[in-house]
């Protein structure tokens, strides 16, 4: 695991924008795998200044939630597309999104997993980590094993994640999420982290015990893993 530490959110978003650039310019057809909520935003905003083409990069979302309406800001199709598509100038096509509102969830996930077989699998796996340890929306006791499905988020998940909502009731109860099998698969991980909210969280993934019951420690299994942090969330990494 190599873990890169800077000094702030703002450079630790420059940091894994190059790393993530690095790859485009290898291969201008690399597949993506692409992480919403706050961690990664200035990893996105660092990338847009290096103007690059990803006219031919695909991507698939880590995850979405289940049943938000189809006009709902927070739906993570609507914020891939203002956060990830709109400014970076993916192609809308190229990028897939679970689709949160399919009559059969389920078989909605079975077909996310087939489509990322059908692109050759993901090159590169941009990730957060939950104060819980998750990866996506893997909650503690997730298998290792896993594919894409739908899950129930834990109780802390939707509190850390109830300030993107008007009222905390109106966070989803489920989603569905790339599988930590389907993540370990990804050739590269990308993990992004900030504030000491996180610290912990953090320093368990890269030097606590491999265990399901903190899917994040996971990535100590994986051979190209890339942690890119700012101060406050690298303190407690030895
Ligand atoms: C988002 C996702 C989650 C987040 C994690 C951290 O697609 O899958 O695992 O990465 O909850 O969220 P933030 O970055 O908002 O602290």
């Amino acid at each position: 695991v190599e873990v890169i530490r800077t000094a702030s959110a703002r450079e630790a978003g420059a940091a894994a924008a190059a790393v993530v650039a690095n790859c485009i310019v290898e291969n201008p057809r690399a597949v993506l795998g692409l992480a919403t909520g706050s961690s990664p935003l200035p990893t996105y905003e660092a990338l847009q200044e290096k103007n690059l083409d990803l006219d031919g990069v695909k991507a698939f979302a880590l995850d979405e939630y289940v049943g938000l309406g189809p006009g709902h800001e927070q739906r993570y199709r609507h914020v891939i597309r203002r956060e990830v598509i709109q400014p970076l100038g993916l192609r809308p096509s190229l990028v897939r999104v679970p689709d949160g509102l399919a009559p059969a969830p389920e078989d909605e996930a079975a077909r996310f997993e087939t489509s990322i077989r059908c692109a050759g699998g993901i090159d590169l796996q941009i990730l957060g980590i939950g104060t819980n340890g998750h990866l996506g929306f893997n909650e503690p006791g997730s298998s290792f094993s896993s594919r894409t499905r739908v899950v129930e988020l834990a109780e802390t998940t939707r509190r850390d994640n109830a300030r993107f909502f008007d009222s905390p009731d109106e966070v989803p109860t489920h989603a569905i999420t790339q599988g930590l099998g389907t993540i370990f698969e990804a050739r590269h991980l990308l993990l992004v982290a900030n504030g000491p909210h996180k610290a912990q969280a953090v320093a368990r993934a890269v030097q606590g015990p491999i265990t399901e019951a903190f899917p994040a420690s996971m990535i100590q299994r994986h051979p190209h893993v890339t942690i890119v942090l700012d101060r406050s969330s690298a303190r407690f990494v030895g």
